[in-house]
């Protein structure tokens, strides 16, 4: 870095200030490594004169040792030989470069061009400001092309680059570059980006990188460097109104509280209003506190620590807004998602979903339609796989404010959790609120649960048995129930077996089915304890995410979990319908325990060994536990 040492040497201060103040484009490439993506990228970094002298010496050895482009340098070399984490498998696959010229700082993300890389470039694209797009000026578009248009469309990036690359294998015709360039405005218009600018290159030679090429006389438009550092990117997010969700309360003493978070759009002057979400409760800004002093206006994209006249009651994850064009709020959604997990998505099951600084329960419907991210097609779908994409909606257990992604990213983005694992497993953008039902309210009812469970002589309580198949969970509800009834209290048992008779037929044993089955009848089961009933519900229920979500409908004390212990070589010894024998032959798919999986419980109220006990003794059990925890009073 020959000119930039000399000024760090120079004056180090000055140089450190010059780059403060630069703006940074973030920019994504997408192409395969056949497209020219990663001599592209060595080849940006190289003339921004970003590559150490040491390591330029080694690319111009190994160039000449194993490169592929003979006595010049080979810069695909480098890039590839930066990218030698990747393979070791380590995190996302998406490595980020830094480079710099005179007027901007770059950041731009270099993911892998597969379609089962779907994922990683979500990730690079989610931060982008401006696509480029690679083509092989001998192929054209692609359908990868196509693919990553679309994503790089969905993810909200405004501004493409077409670098037609390898121009000088097909002469540097002019009709070539053309008739691509027309094709892709043709396939693009849908997408509806802010700019499309086309530019011939070729990464190998240089050509109309840095320096305008003598190869393309007939090409009037700015060079890719060009391009990129005057390209505006300032968004309009300054100009919408002020929005900030709040990462985290300040309050250091008990004199100061300040409510910190980076402005997500809009600006902010002290002596403003703000209205806090979802609360809706308003007041004036006192100061706007930085690390460098208070400011006079702060504007999206700035960390700050806002403090307000009066003592309103803000948390983190609440979202100060402008209070005369507050943000909307809604608790549920049609989102489109990302699933970026290998296991599918399980529509009915509850994640967890984080957005700006909140965290809600969101479950999640069957996708309205999953999208074919070659072709933009909408496909019938009853669920998401790994890398693919669709249309949900989404129910809260909470209202949250937010902005359409289309209007915002930062407010209008979220990431899906598997509450147990913790792993993030999807992520998606919010296309709109859905006020579905808003306008059904509960209607209060005079009597209510304990009155009805009073009346019977006792508390109403959810017992839940789960358990492998056969291993004697009915048959110990059955042995229960007939004790509670000879005992004169008020009982119902809601079993597998006979509910997918009735309610549940229209399902099977995919994850999913098991997951909308446990649903649905941890919804009856609910009633059936409002109604004060003594409720046993006898379901596999192999989940342990589908077990916590029935759990969290009650209220305290009411759900007894019940694990039927029985290990599977006795549950399949006994092999009491002669399941086990089908599912071993391959007659029956997704059996529990065979080729389908069973949690067991790490908590349960209640543990029942059935080796040591009959089903009459467990009964039994269970009887002393309820009159001992008062529920036969
Ligand atoms: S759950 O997993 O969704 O909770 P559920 O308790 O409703 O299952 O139904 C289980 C009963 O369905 C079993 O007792 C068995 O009789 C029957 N069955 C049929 N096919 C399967 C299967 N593939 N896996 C488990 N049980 C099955």
């Amino acid at each position: 870095m020959a000119h930039t040492s000399d000024r760090i040497a120079e004056d180090i201060l000055g140089y450190l200030k010059s780059h403060e103040t630069k703006s940074l484009l973030r920019f994504i490439t997408c192409g395969s490594v056949d497209d020219g993506k990663s001599t592209l990228i060595g080849r940006l970094l190289f003339e921004s004169k970003m590559i150490f002298e040491d390591q330029l010496a080694a690319l111009e050895a190994d160039s000449k040792r194993i490169g592929t482009q003979g006595e010049e340098i080979d810069f695909a070399l480098l890039v590839d030989g930066l990218a030698a984490e990747r393979e070791q498998g380590i995190t996302i696959d998406v490595a980020y470069r830094f480079f710099s010229t005179d007027r901007r700082k770059f950041i731009v993300a270099d993911t892998p061009g597969h379609e089962q890389y779907t994922r990683n470039m979500a990730t690079g694209a989610s931060t982008a400001d401006v696509a480029i797009l690679m083509i092989d000026a001998r192929k054209g578009i692609l359908t990868q092309t196509r693919r990553h248009s679309f994503i790089v469309s969905l993810l909200g990036i405004r501004h493409v680059v077409l670098a037609i690359n390898k121009l000088d294998l097909v002469g540097y015709d002019r009709a070539v570059y053309e008739a691509i360039v027309e094709a892709y405005r043709d396939f693009a218009a849908p997408l509806d980006f802010a700019s499309i600018t086309p530019i011939p290159i070729s990464a190998l030679r240089g050509d109309n990188i840095t320096d305008k090429s003598g190869e393309t006389p007939w090409y009037h438009g700015p060079t890719l460097m060009a391009y990129l550092e005057t390209v505006d990117i300032a968004d309009d997010a300054s100009g919408a109104p002020f929005r900030m969700p709040v990462q985290w309360v300040n309050r250091p003493d008990l004199d100061f509280r300040g409510f910190s978070g980076m402005i997500a759009s809009g600006t902010l002057r002290p002596g403003d209003t703000v209205k806090s979400l979802p609360s809706s409760k308003s007041s004036t800004v006192k100061s706007i506190v930085t690390m460098g002093g208070d400011l006079a206006m702060a504007t999206a994209g700035q960390s700050v620590t806002v403090t307000l006249d009066d003592e309103i009651d803000v948390s983190r994850g609440d979202v100060l807004c402008a209070a005369n064009d507050p943000a909307p709020a809604a608790d549920q959604f049609q989102a489109t998602i990302l699933w970026m997990n290998e296991q599918e998505m399980l529509p009915g099951r509850t994640y967890l979903m984080k957005t700006g600084a909140t965290t809600a329960q969101a479950t999640i419907a069957t996708p309205k339609y999953a999208i074919d991210v070659n072709t933009m097609e909408h496909l019938a779908a009853k669920t998401l796989s790994l890398n693919e994409i669709g249309v949900c909606n989404l129910n809260l257990d909470r209202t949250i404010a937010f902005e359409a992604y289309g209007d915002n990213r930062a407010m209008g983005c979220f990431i899906l959790i598997d509450r147990l694992s913790n792993e993030t497993v999807g992520c998606g953008m919010i296309d709109f609120a859905l006020r579905r039902a808003s306008n059904i309210h509960r209607q209060a009812l005079v009597v209510d649960k304990a009155a009805r469970a009073e009346l019977k002589g006792q508390k109403a309580v959810m017992l839940w048995f789960t358990g492998l198949s056969g291993s004697g969970k009915s048959t110990i509800a059955n042995a229960l129930e007939q004790k509670l009834l000879a005992m004169g209290r008020h009982t119902y048992i809601l079993d597998g077996d006979n509910v997918r008779h009735g309610l549940n037929k229209d399902l099977g044993f995919t994850d999913a089915d098991r997951v909308e089955n446990i649903r649905r009848v941890s919804e009856v089961g609910r009633l059936m304890v409002d109604a004060g009933l003594i409720t046993l519900v006898s379901f596999i229920s192999p989940f342990r995410s589908e077990r916590r979500m029935a759990r969290q409908m009650m209220e305290e004390g009411e759900f007894v979990e019940v694990h039927v212990d029985t290990p599977l070589e006795i549950a399949e010894e006994r092999d009491v319908k002669g399941l086990y024998k089908k599912a071993r032959r391959g007659e029956i798919k997704n059996f529990t325990g065979i080729d389908s999986p069973y949690e067991p419980p790490l908590d349960p109220e209640i543990r029942l060994a059935t080796t040591d006990q009959t089903p009459d003794e467990a009964a039994d059990r269970l009887l002393a536990f309820l009159r001992e925890k008062g529920y036969l009073a």
